[in-house]
C-alpha cells in the first residue's frame, strides 16, 4: 500500500486535469490575487501543476511567477499552454522541474503560496515538515506564505468503495467523466487513498485511465502545531476563499508570515 511513494503525479490523468469545472477551482483565483497586491516582487508556487493559478496570478499583476512541480506530464501540459493559449504570458512563467519538499532556489519571495491542496500531496508528515520548511527559508521577512488543505472527513468502513463523479462534460464529440473512488485510508498516520478516475466515452467506445492519489489529511490542531513549530504566525484562517471561518467551510486555508 506505500507504494504511493513513487509521487502522487497524474502520471496518466494529467491531460484532463484542465476539464475541471467546479467552482472550487475558480474561487481561489482572484483570493490570491488580493493577497499579491499586499506584497512585491516575483511570486513562488508550489505544486503549480498545469499552471490553473499561476498564470491567473502572471496575467492579473504582470509579476513574474516561480513554478515547482515534480510531475513532468503536469509541465508538458503547462509548458504546451505557454506555447498556444497563454503565451503572451510565457515571459512572466518560470517553470522547474523539482520536489517541493527539498528545493533550494537560493533567493526569498515575498509571496509563496500552495493552492489547491497540493501540500497534501506529500503524504507523510515528515515530509510536509521538511516542505514548510524550505518555504520558511525562502519567505521573506516581510513576506506572506498561502497553503490551502481540506478539513478531514470520516474515514470509516463507509467511506471505502464510495464514488463521487467530479465532472461529466462534452468536449466536441467525447464525453469525459471524471470520478474518485476512495480506496484505503490510514487513520493512524493520517492518510488516504483514492483513485482518481477519466472515461472518455466517443463512437460508442470507452478509454479509461487512472492514478492513485495519497492524501496528507490534518486536523486543525496537527496543521497549526507543525506551523506553530516552525516559527509561521497565522495571520488569517479561512474556511474557504470567501473568507467564511473554518468551521462554516470545508476548506482550511492560513495565511501566514514569518515570525520575527
Ligand atoms: C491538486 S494538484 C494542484 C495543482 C495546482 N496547484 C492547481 O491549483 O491547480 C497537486 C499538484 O502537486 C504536484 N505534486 C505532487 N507531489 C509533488 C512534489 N513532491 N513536489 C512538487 N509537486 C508535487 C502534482 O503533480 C500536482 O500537479
Amino acid at each position: 500500500m506505500e507504494n504511493y511513494l513513487k509521487g502522487n503525479l497524474y502520471t496518466n490523468t494529467a491531460d484532463y486535469y484542465d476539464y475541471d469545472n467546479r467552482d472550487i477551482i475558480k474561487d481561489d483565483l482572484d483570493f490570491y490575487v488580493e493577497y499579491a497586491a499586499q506584497t512585491k516582487g516575483p511570486i513562488l508556487e508550489l505544486g503549480s501543476g498545469t499552471g490553473r493559478v499561476s498564470l491567473y496570478l502572471a496575467e492579473k499583476t504582470r509579476r513574474t511567477v516561480e513554478c515547482v512541480e515534480l510531475s513532468e506530464a503536469m509541465i508538458e501540459r503547462f509548458r504546451h499552454k505557454l506555447a498556444s493559449s497563454h503565451k503572451n504570458l510565457s515571459p512572466y512563467l518560470s517553470i522547474q522541474c523539482g520536489d517541493m519538499e527539498k528545493f533550494d532556489l537560493g533567493r526569498t519571495f515575498e509571496y509563496i503560496i500552495i493552492p489547491w491542496r497540493a501540500l497534501q500531496y506529500l503524504p507523510e508528515q515528515e515530509q510536509t515538515a521538511a516542505c514548510l520548511r524550505q518555504v520558511h527559508r525562502h519567505l521573506s521577512n516581510t513576506g506572506l506564505f498561502i497553503f490551502d488543505i481540506f478539513k478531514p472527513r470520516t474515514y470509516d468502513a463507509a467511506w471505502v468503495g464510495q464514488e463521487a463523479v467530479s465532472y461529466d462534460i462534452m468536449d466536441g464529440d467525447k464525453r469525459i467523466i471524471r470520478s474518485t473512488v476512495n480506496c484505503y485510508a490510514n487513520t493512524v498516520k493520517k492518510n488516504i487513498w483514492y483513485m482518481n478516475k477519466i472515461r472518455v466515452i466517443e463512437d460508442g467506445r470507452e478509454d479509461s485511465k487512472e492514478d492513485m492519489l495519497t492524501y496528507k489529511y490534518y486536523d486543525y490542531e496537527d496543521i497549526t502545531g507543525i506551523l506553530e513549530s516552525l516559527n509561521f504566525r497565522i495571520e488569517a484562517e479561512f474556511g474557504y476563499y470567501d473568507k467564511r471561518s473554518i468551521p462554516e467551510g470545508d476548506e482550511m486555508i492560513f495565511v501566514c508570515s514569518k515570525k520575527s
